[in-house]
């Protein structure tokens, strides 16, 4: 069986992670167009910076939770090919064992240089005075909206092939994700929603499963593995 899963932020919420648009989450406190904007860094590199340490030093305090040790365990099943496609620019899939995984919005663990496109290993601490060899601005490889997700490609080729297509822990309102589960659907795929409430894509999917990442994905997982 070849299943496609998509995470967002609730998958690592139990984490300590915090979501973006719960009641408390990051964008209701922080203003989404200053800090995850090219125009916001443009305007402001170093709050933007201030961000991105904080939520980096953030992610280093926090450890995988069950849901994201089951879909490793899932991962590492000869009957099922499991594509991990990932919202979250935090490590903490590949801390549970998961490999492989496709970071459509890059990841803050990286610098990339503004100016070359060059990519290193960000250092804990990123400010204005971060350099590329070239000289060029350092910005953490993360997508900010307005700009284009890493590996579409893949993506389209991995919900062409897919049986299942599984949402976890994601509200649904950021395009292109938003719109994988009606493309998966129109290639043929069954369609699930693993999610601690109905999200806004909710009525898209054929089947869903409401509850606490680190109760319904390990749930879930053990179904399909029995
Ligand atoms: P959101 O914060 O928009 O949505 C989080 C979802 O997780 C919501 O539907 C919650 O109901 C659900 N949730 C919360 N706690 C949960 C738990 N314990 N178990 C299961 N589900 C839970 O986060 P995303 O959908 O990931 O992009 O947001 C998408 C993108 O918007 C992010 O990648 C980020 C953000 O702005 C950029 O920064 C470019």
């Amino acid at each position: 069986m070849r299943i496609v899963i998509l995470t967002g932020a609730g998958i690592s919420a139990e984490s300590g992670m915090g979501t973006f648009r719960d009641k408390g989450g990051l964008w209701e406190n922080a203003d989404l167009m200053k800090l995850a904007t090219p125009e916001g860094f443009a305007e402001d590199p170093a709050a933007v910076h201030a961000f991105y340490n904080m939520r980096r030093a953030k992610v280093r305090s926090c450890q995988p939770n069950a849901a994201h040790v089951a879909l490793a365990a899932l991962q590492m099943d000869p009957r099922v090919e499991v594509t991990l496609v990932t919202q979250n620019v935090d490590d903490l899939h590949e801390r549970a064992g998961s490999r492989d995984v496709i970071h459509m919005h890059g990841t803050h663990l990286v610098a990339l240089c503004a100016a070359c496109g060059d990519r290193w290993p960000a250092p804990e601490v990123m400010s204005v005075e971060t350099r590329c060899v070239c000289g060029g601005m350092a910005r953490p490889d993360v997508v900010w909206f307005g700009e284009v997700p890493y590996h579409m490609d893949r993506i389209g080729a991995a919900l062409q092939r897919a049986d299942l297509f599984v949402a976890i822990g994601t509200s649904g309102v950021v395009y292109p994700a938003a719109g994988f589960v009606r493309a998966a659907q129109e290639f043929g795929a069954d369609t699930l929603e693993l999610n601690l409430e109905p999200s806004e894509r909710a009525t898209d999917f054929a089947r869903s499963c409401f509850g606490p990442a680190t109760e319904v994905v390990p749930g879930w997982v053990n179904e399909v593995l029995t």
